[in-house]
């Protein structure tokens, strides 16, 4: 409890609100009462602290003497982690202990959330503040607790970088991975290439709407802009007084298309595309800086040119970044150019290389070896596995997880940051009204369930994982407020996820914290998502019997609901326990406290068809980052989301055939069966070419088959539907759905050459 201007005014804080949750607190009776007296004590080695939580308190504090008030830092080697600390707070003094200075940093991060809100503003002025008396010991789980920005795609100021710093520190993450180029733009100066500045940081125009809106349209409009080496430093310094590391980007071979584009040279040449056996210098057609989204084709040719003008980048980007590692890519690099350049072949022949494959591995192991000899360690996309790994190689997991658990079991270093559960950039709410996001679902409950440590890997091979990021890419992202809305509140629950242990993480006790730490985001003017009003629904069965469940996240609030199709309101029938179901129905309810409605009124339309209630089973696991509501969710009269398929209700499957079969206990006649599968290519999402509907009826059965439409309405979605007379008016016992999976993803496609997913919703029987 804090109590401000001695006990006139009381506010209640629940006293477990620290973000991330440290290891251990303990709470004492008393309290420390900061005053106008209060003295801060420190020794140079923790000015940074001393100095920040100075500037914290500034408004709070006048100098009088005599008083024993202080706060005092205090060098405690027995404390062995060395981001670790202890915090001391009894009615004498508040002890902060720390073995470095990065750990009385993070001290003060803690301190500095035991204090009002109100404090982060500088407004509140001369109260005293009395902060209960309690002891912390805190050290975090990972050594690597970082945040991605991708700059590239939109570019945001260096103020917002500033404030994005800010952010990672209060929340004691210590990496910033600045992506700082791509296809549609190069966003770093270098002085060696001034055509980097001209050309590659601009594109003529930007996509509109979504990738996969046909046809696209564009916005007429020039964009672009780069950070100069001078906003560089400052921003790297300011990063270093907040023990932030930050990991620049610098991609390749793949995504180079703006720098492609600013010196063709660097591209394949096209001497195999056409055969008249002359050398050209540059690709056919000029490139130009990217205007869409995606991948493209045009990649850095392995060439004398190439790696003069890489090391030349690298060296401005060694100067400027003092990092142990430096990012180079590696992720999506389409190998058609390599496949079709002179250079390229010769140059696999000459190397004794198998295939592109190994040429990649070729090309970021050479450069490895010049950023080893700049005492530098490279980290990379999963795909540099591909062809062989560098061998100092550390490896940023994001298909998935399978690339980690390689990487670890050969002794090498991984950084977790799979799309499932990292990737910020997808949507985290189902309402319909999001911005619009890239696809995908990542509510914040499941960023906060992530385990960084793949279950395939050993105790000693799980040493291996540094830790984790949370990656926001800004294709669909091109305001400030909008980089804040998909940030937050995920980024704090990734805080949890890489500082806390897994026995010390609650989602309970995160989201009443979380409730709390707003009025932080609010005073420090973050434009964070608020879904914590939102209400939970799942259908659940019982002795044969269908209910429909709601809940919400945060507690001591009302759900009131109807089942009518109305709008609920302060009338409307107060949730006990959950709905019996036994028809079609639409449950709309929301979340009251205090004769108020909180948050957004939630909507589900139930479809009771005959297959709800009967027996399914598939020959399969769905992927574990996509296993909805499991097999059952099949048929439980709720269809998926139309544009998000990580939802409760898609189940998703990696490169599999499955087979679903539905068996009903009574036999009964139906008229339909029907099925919708997502067709989401850019994220490797693949509807199946066909597939098979076997009905059994008592002694025989029949095949349909069906082919998936081309297109259909929704772009992303592929419906199947099999009716009457087919189904010849006979009781049927067993249906059971083949359905193969699409193969591998084309050439030119977001992820040609992998497994394509298969995405399966409620199969409705009528
Ligand atoms: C990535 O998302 N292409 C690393
Ligand atoms: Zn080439």
């Amino acid at each position: 409890m804090l109590v401000f201007g001695c006990a006139e005014k009381k506010i209640e804080t629940a006293k477990a609100q620290i973000i991330p949750m440290p290891v251990n607190q303990e709470f004492r009776d008393g309290h420390f009462v900061l005053s106008s007296e209060t003295e801060i004590n420190f020794e140079e080695e923790f000015n940074v602290a001393g100095n920040f939580l100075k500037a914290f308190l500034e408004p709070t504090l006048k100098k009088k003497k005599g008083v024993e008030n202080k706060i005092n830092f205090v060098k405690d080697t027995s404390i062995l982690n060395p981001e670790g600390y202890r915090i001391e707070v009894n009615p004498i003094h508040i002890k902060i202990s720390a073995t470095t200075a990065q750990g009385a940093f993070y001290a003060v991060q803690t301190l500095r959330q035991l204090l009002p809100a109100e404090l982060e503003t500088g407004k509140l002025k001369r109260k005293d503040i009395a902060i209960a008396a309690t002891k912390i010991s805190d050290q975090p789980q990972f050594s690597y607790r970082g945040m991605h920005l991708d700059v590239a795609r939109h570019m945001f100021s260096v103020k917002f970088i500033k404030k994005y710093i800010d952010a990672l520190a209060m929340l004691k993450m210590n990496t910033f991975h600045w992506h700082l180029t791509d296809d549609q733009g190069w966003r770093i100066e270098i002085k060696q290439y001034p055509k980097l500045q001209e050309v590659a940081a601009f594109r003529d125009e930007t996509l509109i709407g979504h990738y996969s809106d046909q046809p696209h349209r564009f916005d007429g409009k020039r964009y672009g802009g780069y950070y100069t080496q001078e906003e560089i430093k400052d921003i790297v310094a300011y990063a270093q007084e907040r023990f932030v590391t930050i990991i620049p980007e610098i991609e390749m071979p793949g995504h180079a298309q703006a720098a492609i584009a600013a010196y063709p040279e660097l591209g394949c040449a096209s001497t195999l595309r056409h055969s008249s056996g002359q050398e050209a210098s540059a690709t056919d057609e000029p490139v130009e800086v990217a205007k869409e989204w995606g991948v493209f084709e045009e990649i850095y040719c392995p060439n004398k040119k190439t790696f003069a003008f890489l090391e030349g980048v690298l060296d401005e980007v060694l100067e400027l970044f003092p990092s142990k590692y430096i990012h180079i890519g590696g992720d999506e690099a389409p190998k058609t150019r390599w496949e079709n350049c002179a250079h390229c072949q010769a140059l696999i022949k000459k190397e004794g290389l198998k295939d592109e494959h190994e040429l990649q591995s070729y090309f970021i192991t050479k450069m490895e070896k010049y950023l080893n000899s700049k005492g530098r360690q490279i980290i990379g996309w999963d795909e540099i596995l591909e062809g062989g790994l560098a061998p100092n190689a550390t490896v940023m997991s994001w298909r998935g997880t399978s690339g980690a658990v390689e990487a670890a079991k050969a002794g090498h270093n991984v950084v977790m940051t799979p799309t499932s559960h990292c990737y910020f950039d997808y949507y985290q709410s189902e309402n319909e009204d999001e911005p619009l996001a890239i696809g995908g679902f990542l509510p914040l409950e499941k960023v906060y369930g992530f385990n960084p440590i793949p279950e395939e890997l050993t105790t000693e091979e799980s040493t291996y994982v540094l830790g984790a990021q949370g990656n926001i890419w800004t294709e669909y992202i091109p305001t400030e407020d909008q980089l804040e809305y998909m940030a937050f509140p995920r980024m704090l629950a990734m805080s949890e996820v890489v500082w806390s242990k897994p026995e010390n993480k609650n989602h309970e006790d995160f989201v009443l914290r979380l409730e709390q730490f707003h009025k932080r985001l609010d005073v420090l003017n973050v434009n964070y998502a608020n879904h914590l009003y939102e209400i939970d629904g799942n259908v659940v069965s019982q002795n044969d019997t269908t209910y429909y469940k709601l809940e919400t996240l945060t507690k001591g609030k009302t759900i009131r609901y109807t089942l009518d199709g109305s709008e609920p309101d302060l009338n409307s029938k107060i949730y006990q326990s959950q709905i019996p179901i036994s028809q079609s129905t639409t449950i709309k309810a929301a979340v009251f406290k205090d004769k108020k409605q909180l948050g957004k009124t939630f909507t589900q339309n139930i479809n009771f068809h005959k297959a709800v209630g009967a027996k399914i089973t598939i020959n399969k696991t769905p992927h574990k980052a996509y296993s909805g509501s499991g097999a059952k969710g099949l048929i439980n009269g709720i269809s998926g989301s139309d544009s998000r398929y990580g939802d409760k209700e898609w189940l998703g499957f990696w490169g599999e055939d499955i087979e679903v079969t539905i068996y009903f206990e009574k036999p009964i006649i139906i008229n339909s069966i029907e099925t919708r599968f997502y067709d989401g290519n850019g994220q490797w999402i693949y509807a199946p070419k066909h597939i098979a509907m076997r009905v059994i009826f008592d002694n025989d059965e029949i095949i349909a088959n069906k082919f998936l439409p081309e297109s259909s309405e929704n772009p992303n979605l592929k419906q199947v539907f099999c009716e009457q007379p087919i189904l010849s008016n006979r009781p049927v016992k067993t249906i059971k759905l083949l359905v193969p999976n699409y193969g591998t993803i084309p050439e030119g496609k977001q992820g040609a050459g992998n497994k394509a997913w298969t995405f399966i919703d409620e199969i409705i029987v009528n």
